[in-house]
């Protein structure tokens, strides 16, 4: 027997993060409708827009960035924000260079950084999480009018209480066979063998040939190039197409965009 329902909320993602799946939702709700029971896996739950969109009683996020993991799990605790957050390019880089000073000193889980983690994403470029090959964060500062910050993220932690949270290779991660799984990898990009993200196309591979071997639903989202397509099915996927809302692009180019999504044991 479950706990009592979780409520229901429009919750927004707390963080920017490239490839937020939000508009999914409403696609997955029918996936997921009957299987309320099991516990939804993410491995690749990044910015965690189709967990708080499908309200999942328990659940496994995972995602192989240690900030990000980090940032939920102070979160997962009551976490409130006392640091000076304002839209400022001399602020912003004091808050980087700090946050790279407590990286350095092994202290990148303290509640500053996570504080700092959630500043810099809301304020540098485009929320993205880049480090140089030293270990530096090193995204710059972002070009945007207005700011609207959280300094209280009580509103998350009735629901991310109830919530596992890993930060591992999708390799280590121990699934059950009653799982759901929903994984949407970094974007294949066609004619490339090495991806951006460090996702290469063997990872794709491992990927998907991993999750053929679950028991359980599994439901896998990517690009709709022609590779995936024909690996998805070579591994007995069943696979259907999307319609992604894109945006204007600067050549004009209003396409959609085409998404595959894969499923297994549905
Ligand atoms: C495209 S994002 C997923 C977006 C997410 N589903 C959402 O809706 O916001 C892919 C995520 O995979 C993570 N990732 C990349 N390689 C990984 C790996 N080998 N194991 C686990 N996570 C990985 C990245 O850190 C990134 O957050």
């Amino acid at each position: 027997m479950l706990g009592t329902a979780l409520p229901l909320t429009s919750l927004r993602p707390p963080l920017k993060w490239a490839g937020g799946k939000r508009w999914q939702v409403p696609h997955l709700r029918y996936l997921w409708a009957g299987h309320e029971h099991r516990r939804l896996v993410e491995p690749f739950c990044g910015g965690l827009a189709v967990t708080l969109g499908l309200l999942p009683q328990r659940a496994l996020l995972n995602d192989s960035n240690p900030h990000l993991i980090g940032f939920y799990r102070w979160v997962k605790k009551g976490f409130a924000i006392d640091i000076e957050m304002k839209n400022d390019k001399r602020h912003y880089y004091r808050c980087r260079d700090r946050f790279n000073a407590l990286l350095a000193e092994g202290k990148g889980h303290s509640r500053e950084a996570a504080s700092l983690f959630y500043f810099l994403n809301r304020t540098g470029y485009n929320g993205l999480c880049r480090f140089n090959r030293g270990g530096r964060f090193n995204v710059p500062f972002g070009r945007y009018r207005r700011i609207h910050y959280l300094d209280d993220f009580s509103a998350y932690e009735p629901l991310l209480s109830r919530w596992e949270f890993s930060s591992m290779d999708i390799g280590q991660l121990r699934l059950d066979d009653e799982d759901f799984v929903y994984a949407y990898p970094p974007y294949d990009v066609e004619f490339t063998q090495y991806a951006s993200a460090g996702f290469s196309w063997a990872d794709q591979e491992r990927t998907a040939t991993l999750f053929s071997r679950h028991r359980g639903p599994v439901v896998l989202v990517n690009q709709g190039t022609s590779r995936i397509e024909r690996l998805y099915r070579s591994l007995g996927y069943a696979v259907g197409f999307l319609e992604a809302p894109r945006r204007i692009s600067c050549n004009g180019d209003r396409r959609p965009a085409k998404e595959i999504l894969a499923t297994r044991n549905l």
